[in-house]
């Protein structure tokens, strides 16, 4: 019997317009562009304006022109999953949002919390009812306007993070291409290290959670950057592993976009040279669940169908994945 598996058959990014330079961040925080390059690789990063705009907004608009690239119409979709740690509410969730403001009805919608792995974690979720049999056309979105959250007081994390949204179509594939593989993570060691501590149901909104700035990211940064190295390292070689693929095997990696030198460690770690990682942390930052979708969108003109292709992300839980695919749009 043919094996099922989930394709991705588009994909679409959605940046906001407005780009907060480090030159900008300088006037900011006492920091500056050549710490800010040589730490993280990061120059600039994208922020979403505008009264009353949350992540639903670039996921909508992500999805909107997803579905105008795939030729798709909105009743087609069968499920919509989106990816978030900024959610506009704490509910509806994020993913009922973006289903309304793009005329998708009537389907099940709904958010996975998985911070900077929620993409990954995402797309190993909707493959699954595309591997069944149960769904035929399925919407994976990360979004996240980390804007919304970062204290722009904290030159340690203020410097990292960026708005951005990405949205991938699923559907069945029997001819080999698709999601072959993919393994998920978690371990809560990590809560203390990167959280965002009140607004939750533990620490609901008082005076004093604002005055203690609990609303915004805390991030121990070189604690996570030692996790972050390993996990991501260590999950993507296993993937290679089980799955028998040499170095060469790989066309690119694509890696969640939280540092540079976290990048090149994992590509390191499989043997894979630099001009097989995507890489475009330098504009936009760390987009949290959009990063990978981001990079997908980016160098699509550069992916031939057939190519093996390894997603590998980490972040806050803690959690980690990654995603081994066989890249199914072209010729
Ligand atoms: O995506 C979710 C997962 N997140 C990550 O993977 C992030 C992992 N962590 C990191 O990427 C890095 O730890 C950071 C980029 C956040 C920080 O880099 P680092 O090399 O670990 O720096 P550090 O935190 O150890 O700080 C080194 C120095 C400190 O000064 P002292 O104490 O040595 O005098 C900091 O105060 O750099 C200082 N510093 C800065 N200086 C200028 C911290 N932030 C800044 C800044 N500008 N923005």
């Amino acid at each position: 019997m043919t094996q099922i598996r989930a394709s991705i058959t588009g994909i679409q990014g959605y940046v906001p317009d407005y780009i907060l330079t480090n030159a900008e961040l300088e006037t900011m925080v006492a920091t500056n562009d050549e710490w800010i390059v040589s730490r993280t690789g990061i120059k600039e990063r994208r922020i979403l304006k505008g009264e009353g705009l949350g992540s639903s907004h670039m996921g909508a608009e992500a999805v909107k022109g997803l579905l105008a690239k795939t030729n798709t119409s909105p009743e087609e979709i069968d499920l919509l999953i989106c990816a978030t740690t900024t959610p506009d509410f704490i509910f509806p969730c994020t993913a009922n949002l973006i289903c309304d403001m793009v005329g998708i009805r009537n389907i099940g919608s709904f958010d996975i919390q998985a911070a900077c792995s929620g993409f990954v974690y995402a797309l190993t979720l909707g493959s699954q009812f595309i591997e069944t049999g149960k769904y035929k056309k399925i919407v994976v979105v990360g979004t996240d306007k980390m804007s919304a959250i970062v204290d722009y007081t904290d030159r340690k994390t203020c410097i990292l993070f960026g708005d951005g949204a990405g949205a991938v179509l699923l559907e069945p594939d029997a001819e080999g291409y698709g999601i072959i593989d993919s393994i998920i993570r978690s371990d809560g060691v990590g809560y203390p290290y990167l959280h965002q501590k009140a607004g939750g149901s533990r620490y609901p909104p008082t005076h004093e959670t604002v005055e203690n700035r609990w609303h915004h990211v805390y991030q121990d940064g070189a604690q996570v950057f030692k996790f972050a190295v390993t996990n991501m390292a260590d999950v993507s070689a296993e993937i290679m592993e089980r799955n028998n693929l040499a170095s060469e095997d790989v066309a690119w990696l694509v890696p969640h976009q939280a540092n540079r030198r976290i990048i090149e460690a994992t590509a390191n770690r499989m043997g894979v040279s630099m001009d097989k990682v995507m890489m475009n942390i330098q504009k936009y930052g760390n987009t949290t669940a959009a990063t990978i979708p981001l990079c997908l969108w980016d160098y699509e003109a550069q992916l031939k169908k057939g190519d093996n292709l390894i997603l590998s992300a980490f972040g806050g839980g803690f959690t980690w994945g990654s995603v081994y695919l066989k890249w199914a749009i072209g010729a």
